[in-house]
């Protein structure tokens, strides 16, 4: 049985890629989730699967070489799968040293973890032993408006102290690749959304505030562009490139859902307005004037798009979600999670962990 060892599982791409693959998988695979539970991590994410047999939770951070050490040790661990990293623009812009601390020390921990238990005495790799490195397209730096897109071989300029940081990851990964041929994959990702997402990033917080009738803070002219992908999409991107994909080489993971953040803010009203009946109360609080123009982020990309042309010609990924059904399969979520979001925003997911692993 393969044993795939997760960073940042309880995370929101984690925790939808984990529940892909046991959805996937079943009881064919092990998965190890390995999570610091920083703010973004939140157990209630996982709480459907983790009574399973074939699925351990470990709170430790990739940046504690003994912890991750300990895990490669007492486990035979066949796949890699990297996602535990700070993640919000903003807050890097704020306070950048974290996310140097954790997106490029706990990857060279992770990697060098890895190395350690995976390679044999003539410097070769065990067979079948796979690391993946999941990124972002915000390496690659700001397009303009008319201008092109993001390729496997653009070079990269990242702007924000994310992106530096994700990118200073990345040439890690790659340096690890070509000293010492260690068996590895990047993905470059584009914008997310879906369930579990933290209501810190635009779409999360858009349904949130429009349901309690609460401004809707939108950055500069509200005309930067992101290219949207469904979270599903992406987690099968993920298992795609690691069983499909030419081992040594970076995929860009998108495809052609180029839209403006206020665009998105109107879909998502004009949703909303669709979905909720007239009986309910919060749909009279669903308003275009919550529309509220804010102080740009400083140094805001003006424009993110992907070309998949590479991972859809080598590995017959493409996204399958279109935008439409993708927004409303996140409010539904949303609707049907209400507790999940009072909880992320009241803080009190943060006790889950205590209540949950009190006695174990
Ligand atoms: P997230 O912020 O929701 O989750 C990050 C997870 O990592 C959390 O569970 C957190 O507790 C954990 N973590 C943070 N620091 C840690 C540490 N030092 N040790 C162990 N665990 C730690 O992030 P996300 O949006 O799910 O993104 C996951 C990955 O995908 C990141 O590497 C991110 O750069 C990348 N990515 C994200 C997007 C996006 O749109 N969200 C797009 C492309 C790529
Ligand atoms: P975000 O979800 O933070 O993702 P990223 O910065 O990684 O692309 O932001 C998406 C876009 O939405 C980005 O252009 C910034 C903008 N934005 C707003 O206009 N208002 C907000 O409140 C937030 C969080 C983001």
């Amino acid at each position: 049985m393969r044993t795939y060892l997760v960073t940042g599982g309880a995370g929101f791409i984690g925790s939808n890629y984990i529940h892909y693959m046991f959805r996937k998988y079943g009881g064919d695979i092990r998965i190890i989730n390995v999570d610091a539970l920083t703010y973004a991590g939140n157990l209630e994410n996982l709480k459907d699967i983790e009574s399973r047999e074939n699925y351990t939770f470990v709170r430790a951070d990739i940046c504690d070489k003994e912890a991750i050490a300990a895990i490669f040790a007492e486990n035979d661990i066949d796949r890699v799968v990297h996602f535990a990293a700070e993640s919000h623009v903003d807050r890097s812009i704020r306070d950048p040293e974290v996310f140097v601390r954790t997106n490029v020390l706990g990857t060279a921990v992770m990697l060098n973890c890895a190395k350690a238990a995976w390679e044999l005495p003539d410097g070769g790799f065990k067979p079948d032993k796979k690391f993946l490195h999941v990124s972002t397209d915000e390496v690659y730096g700001s397009l303009e408006e008319d201008g092109g897109y993001f390729y496997e071989t653009t070079p990269y300029a990242p702007r924000s102290p994310y992106s530096a940081s994700k990118a200073g990851s990345d040439m890690l990964v790659k340096a690890y690749m070509d000293t010492y041929r260690f068996p590895a994959n990047i993905t470059n990702c584009s914008n997310n959304y879906g369930p579990y997402q933290f209501p810190e990033k635009l779409i999360p917080l858009i349904i949130n505030n429009a349901l309690h009738g609460k401004k809707l803070p939108v950055y500069g002219d509200g005309r930067n562009v992101r290219d949207w992908l469904y979270v599903e999409d992406h987690a099968k991107a993920i298992d795609m490139v690691q069983e499909k994909g030419r081992l040594f080489e970076t995929y860009n993971v998108g495809g052609h859902n180029e839209k403006q953040n206020i665009e998105i803010v109107r879909t998502i009203l004009n949703t909303l307005r669709e979905m909720l009946p007239d009986s309910d109360p919060r749909k009279a609080l669903v308003s275009d004037d919550l529309i509220t123009y804010v102080e740009d982020r400083k140094g805001h990309d003006r424009r993110y798009a992907i070309a998949p042309d590479k991972i859809k010609a080598e590995i017959g990924w493409e996204p399958e979600t279109m935008f439409e059904d993708g927004i409303r399969r996140t409010i539904q979520w949303f609707f049907e999670n209400e507790d999940w979001m009072r909880n992320v925003t009241s803080g009190d997911y943060q006790k889950y962990y205590e209540d949950m692993y009190r006695n174990r």
